[in-house]
């Protein structure tokens, strides 16, 4: 049984972080309906999913994936990279303490989830603007004893790894080549987004599917053809967030 952590948008989402992003207004009802919409797609897919109330004092709190990474054996919970989005970690805890041992990120290093791609046993953080080398080292000394092998890759050009790449199969990225290069993932096949949907390199894997933004239908067309199944969602109001569809869940086994 897989779980799927979420949280409900704040009232206060118009006040969101932004570093790559100019601010246009967030209409939140119409964020709400593609927050359930997007709620359903992991119901439909069989998950189990709990959704954590809204807070309004934490603009940012509906992307849960930056507070933490689970993995079968633990969980690390991170350390925000922009102060506004510290305390978000408080609330996660509680509920990933039912679930995992817990490691914390120690300051004065900064990740964020968004930064954290896991392909099996190897683990790629991007240092980006959210994320640096302190808490790349600390991670690789909690995670060394279960196996799990972490290295850095350069962003450029987006707010997180996960803008840039995200795994759409066993042994397949969806790649920006712009934004993170290639030659980092050994080993693995790619599809290109296409360079008209520079956005377009979110995807949320789960099992053989992916949850997939219908903003792309260009590199929704190349996934089709690589043989990727995909369960669409409306998820243009989040975007204006900075956010895409792998921020807003937490998803491990139970
Ligand atoms: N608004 C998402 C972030 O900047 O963290």
């Amino acid at each position: 049984m897989l779980i799927a952590i979420t949280r409900e948008i704040s009232p206060s989402i118009n006040q969101c972080e932004l570093t790559f992003h100019e601010r246009e207004p967030i209409n939140y009802e119409r964020a709400c309906e593609q927050h359930k919409q997007y709620v359903n797609a992991l119901r439909s897919l069989r998950l189990q999913v709990q959704v954590l109330p809204a807070d309004p004092d934490l603009p940012d709190s509906v992307f849960v994936e930056d507070t933490a990474l689970v993995l079968d054996e633990c969980a690390i919970i991170t350390r925000p990279g922009a102060d506004s989005r510290k305390p978000e970690t408080e609330s996660i805890t509680n509920v990933l303490e039912q679930y995992r041992k817990l490691f914390f990120v120690q300051p004065p290093a900064r990740v964020d989830g968004g930064d954290i791609l896991r392909v099996d046993k190897k683990i790629y953080v991007g240092l980006s603007t959210r994320s640096d080398n302190n808490a790349i080292e600390q991670m690789q000394n909690y995670l060394r004893p279960f196996g799990y092998e972490i290295e850095g890759v350069t962003v450029t050009g987006c707010l997180h790894l996960k803008s840039a790449v995200t795994q759409v199969a066993e042994d397949t990225l969806l790649i920006n080549p712009e934004w993170a290069d290639k030659n980092y993932f050994d080993g693995m096949k790619f599809v290109e987004i296409d360079p008209s949907e520079p956005y377009a390199a979110n995807a949320l894997l789960i099992g053989d599917t992916i949850i997939y933004p219908t903003a792309f239908p260009k590199t929704q067309k190349r996934l089709e053809a690589a043989g990727v199944k995909i369960v669409n969602v409306d998820a243009d109001e989040l975007a204006k967030a900075e956010g895409a569809v792998t921020c807003c869940s937490l998803i491990f086994k139970s």
